[in-house]
């Protein structure tokens, strides 16, 4: 895919649906008694590889569409102890988010099961949900016994425990807490920072109970699930998903003359630090028509050009902005002065080693900066300075680096080649169209 430098972004879009969100619907869908429906939700590779998994324990999920010929998925819950074993090893293919929540899930039913993934998933830690779900009873191991998939597991006779999880994780926390819902006393997770609470909020609408709070021994961020007799089916909107949002927000800040409206963006505070950060950095960006759907909160963002500056980006900050940090550091290269980003040492073990290929492609690119353990520091340049250079990008098969590198192209001198475009399908199947859609 060639990428040239763009004149502005003007426009209005809805990004697809959150992927957090989608994979959690189907999971908690599959798991309660009755319907759920899920509108706007995402048909991605990923998400597809949640339905995947749980249509071959026996759930029936379909697609139809409503009285105004919008696409919803009707999802016929097995209840909580109605799923069947499947008949060979259920495959996350690229997600982590299906392998480690899955795993919560299969530790509590009565029946043996393995889950395996792609290359890219097989080298990914999977230690941090086999700990906590040993310690809660299950029997769960490493096939290879390298903390990765494939996972083999014997579920049930589960029991509570309060587990301090050495990772701000929410694939981690859901895997818990999914785990908690079949347990004999309440499960406590605490973490070294809050992470995304998609789980938590729907569980409520389902039913369920987790209870946030903070943990008065440390003084971090906690959360309680008690066990659950049933869940009960129930409707889902899903909101758009600010990480597919972001790479439009750093082209729409950065490009001139850019004013860019992206509808319906979930806006949830555990997933808002881009906002923070944009702000921080003197990005102009509106909210309007903030309103909570089924629990979570979306709003319309509005997006005009913006003479940007470094910031320092650390701590608990963090998770609220993982997914977005490869545009994010696009804004910094084009800021004025220095970024530094921090305590982000989990990008390396996401579907790529994220920091990484942020630091090598932005070189590339002919932006000034230094790698670090769990961060970087980025020396920016405004592009009226000293504008970005086009090259040849290879994603290693990572949506977020292929988008963001992507939007990087529009503001690059020359032609940006983006090798394996077709990356984006897990998160953003349209996202070529869409970006092509705003561009002036
Ligand atoms: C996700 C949580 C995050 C995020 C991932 C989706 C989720 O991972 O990076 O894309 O849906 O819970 P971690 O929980 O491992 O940080």
């Amino acid at each position: 895919m060639i990428i040239r430098k763009a004149g502005s972004l003007k426009g209005t879009l809805r990004v697809p649906g959150d992927k957090s969100i989608s994979h959690r619907a189907v999971m908690l869908g599959s798991l309660a008694r009755g319907e759920t429906y899920v509108s706007g939700f995402l048909k991605s590779a990923d998400c597809l590889a949640t339905i995947d998994c749980f249509r071959r324990m026996g759930v029936s999920i379909e697609e139809m569409k409503t009285a105004d010929k919008a696409p919803c998925l009707i999802i016929r819950g097995k209840g909580l102890h109605g799923l069947s074993a499947p008949q060979s090893p259920l495959d996350a293919m690229n997600s982590g988010t299906t392998a480690r929540i899955l795993s919560g899930i299969l530790a509590g039913q009565s029946f043996s099961s393995a889950i395996i993934g792609d290359a890219s998933l097989s080298r990914r830690p999977m230690k941090r949900v086999i700990e906590p779900l040993s310690a809660m009873g299950c029997r769960i191991a490493s096939a290879k016994d390298n903390g990765c998939l494939p996972l083999l597991i014997e579920g049930g006779n589960l029991h509570g425990i309060r587990y301090v999880s050495p990772v701000a994780s929410a694939q981690v926390k859901s895997c818990i807490l999914m785990a908690g819902l079949y347990a004999d006393s309440p499960t406590t997770v605490i973490e070294p920072a809050l992470s995304r609470n998609h789980t938590e909020l729907m569980l409520q609408g389902f039913g369920g109970f987790a209870e946030a709070f903070t943990d008065p021994e440390s003084n971090l961020p906690a959360c309680r699930i008690q066990p659950q007799p049933e869940l009960i089916g129930r409707s889902i909107r899903v909101p758009g998903d600010i990480s597919s949002a972001a790479c439009f927000i750093a082209a729409g800040l950065l490009l001139p003359n850019s004013e860019i409206t992206l509808t319906g963006v979930g806006v949830n505070k555990t997933r808002d630090g881009i906002l923070r950060v944009a702000k921080a950095m003197g990005g102009r960006i509106e909210m309007s028509n903030i309103r909570s759907e089924g629990g979570e909160m979306a709003a319309d963002l509005h997006i005009s050009s913006s003479k940007l500056v470094g910031t320092l980006i650390e701590g608990d900050l963090i998770p609220t902005l993982i997914d977005e940090l490869p545009a994010i550091a696009l804004m910094a290269a084009c800021a004025e002065g220095k970024t530094v980003i921090r305590d982000a040492g989990e990008l390396r073990v996401k579907e790529s080693d994220r920091l990484d290929l942020i630091c090598r492609n932005l070189k590339a690119m002919g932006v000034t900066l230094s790698e670090s353990r769990d961060g970087m520091v980025i020396e920016g340049r405004p592009l009226s300075d000293k504008p970005l250079s086009g090259t040849r990008i290879d994603p290693s098969g990572d949506h977020r680096i292929a988008m963001a590198f992507a939007a990087a192209g529009l503001l690059a001198e020359g032609e940006t080649e983006i090798l394996d475009p077709d990356c984006v399908r897990i998160s953003y199947p349209d996202f070529f169209r869409d970006l092509s859609s705003l561009i002036q």
